[in-house]
């Protein structure tokens, strides 16, 4: 089938189910959001202390076709007028991933769409071109940009050269920044999700408290948390007693130093050393305020702006989805109604 040539109003259908949000959006040429609409699993699975893959993918099934409709109607849109159907193709949960896929393939079927699968990571970093109608447009991230994506599974920094041109300069060589979030707040028996209440309880605290360790990996642009993690283990484990409570405040906060430490100034560097025009800042962890602070002062200090997304784009999220398949959509690039979840799918590979 020969693609159609494409108006010069695109807009496209995001849907995203990759772990514990089920979302779908409406985003015209791969910027203006019409409609975003996000049902988070949050409170279903704060009882486990984590996601919980069976009951996620089943959430995914009872909330998907409501969330794309409601989107549908909220943009104004039947489904026949969308230009194309983008999905988060992996990295994910195997059971949340192919909800969100099948769902995009029907819809695609049906209405003869183009279907593009989209990287997760991608569409993290396509959260930066994103903008609220009313708002207006904000400046567009000039390349190369140097891209810092910080999620619950995903420690990474990459440089973009040009649209959907990735490099991965290196990555987490154990736990993701969230992870380590996630984990830590455990430990200082902080409610779930983990980096939000970590963030609450540093509020309280000194970051100077504890000199919690930087893995610098010198010579690399790779980071590793398992050190810190287990530094604040014991930490906690030398610090409880029976009478007094634990310094949660303290131990929060120097946590959350020594994390935006090696985040900061490990983005900065590589944004120097690659010349790049833009900073951008992406996924879950960079709604953490003092680590989009450190980045922001760093990176004015060097003279390079710096793209950091609205708190609300930061998590899991379908608009941003939908503005990395507009580009893809773009390069003339389509996929199958074969295309198969890859829940392991590096962006290097992208
Ligand atoms: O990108 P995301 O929504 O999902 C993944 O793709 O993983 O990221 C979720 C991660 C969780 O680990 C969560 O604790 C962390 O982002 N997070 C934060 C904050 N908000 C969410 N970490 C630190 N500070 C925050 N304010
Ligand atoms: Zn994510």
């Amino acid at each position: 089938m020969t693609p159609h040539p494409l108006p010069s109003f695109v807009r496209v259908l995001g849907i995203e189910s990759s772990c514990d949000e089920t979302s779908a959006a409406v985003v015209e040429n791969g910027r203006a959001i019409l409609s975003n609409v996000v049902a988070s699993q949050v409170d279903l699975h704060a009882k486990y202390g984590g996601v919980f893959p069976e009951v996620a993918s089943r959430q995914h099934i009872l909330a998907i076709y409501p969330i794309i409709e409601e989107a549908l109607q909220q943009a104004h849109l039947s489904l026949n007028e969308v230009d194309g159907i983008a999905v988060t193709r992996g990295p994910g949960l195997p059971g949340s991933l192919v909800v969100g896929v099948n769902a995009a393939k029907g819809l695609a079927l049906a209405s003869e769409k183009a279907l593009i699968g989209v990287n997760h990571l991608e569409g993290h970093l396509y959260s930066a071109w994103l903008y609220k109608t009313e708002a207006g447009p904000t400046p567009e991230p000039q390349f190369p940009v140097l891209a810092l994506i910080v999620s619950g599974g995903h420690t990474e920094l990459v440089l973009i050269s040009e649209h959907l041109k990735y490099q991965r300069l290196g990555a987490t060589l154990d736990d993701a920044a969230g992870e380590a979030f996630d984990k830590v707040a455990r430990l200082l028996n902080l409610p779930y999700p983990g980096g939000p209440s970590v963030q609450k309880a540093a509020e309280g605290g000194s970051p100077f408290a504890y000199n919690f360790p930087r893995a610098w990996l010198e010579g690399t642009w790779n980071f590793s948390f398992s050190g810190l993690k287990t530094a604040v283990l014991r930490q906690v484990r030398a610090l409880e007693d029976p009478v007094n409570s634990l310094p949660v405040s303290d131990l929060a906060a120097s946590f959350q130093a020594a994390v935006i430490d090696a985040l900061a100034m490990k983005t900065i560097k590589a944004a120097q050393q690659y010349q790049a025009k833009a900073i951008l800042v992406a996924g879950g962890v960079s709604a953490n305020k003092p680590l989009r602070q450190s980045i922001q002062i760093r990176a004015e200090a060097l003279k390079v702006p710096c793209h950091i997304p609205p708190i609300s784009f930061c998590t899991d999220n379908a608009a941003m989805i939908a503005a990395a398949g507009y580009y893809r959509l773009l390069a003339g690039q389509r996929d199958s109604l074969d295309m198969d979840v890859l829940p392991n799918w590096p962006l290097s590979e992208v």
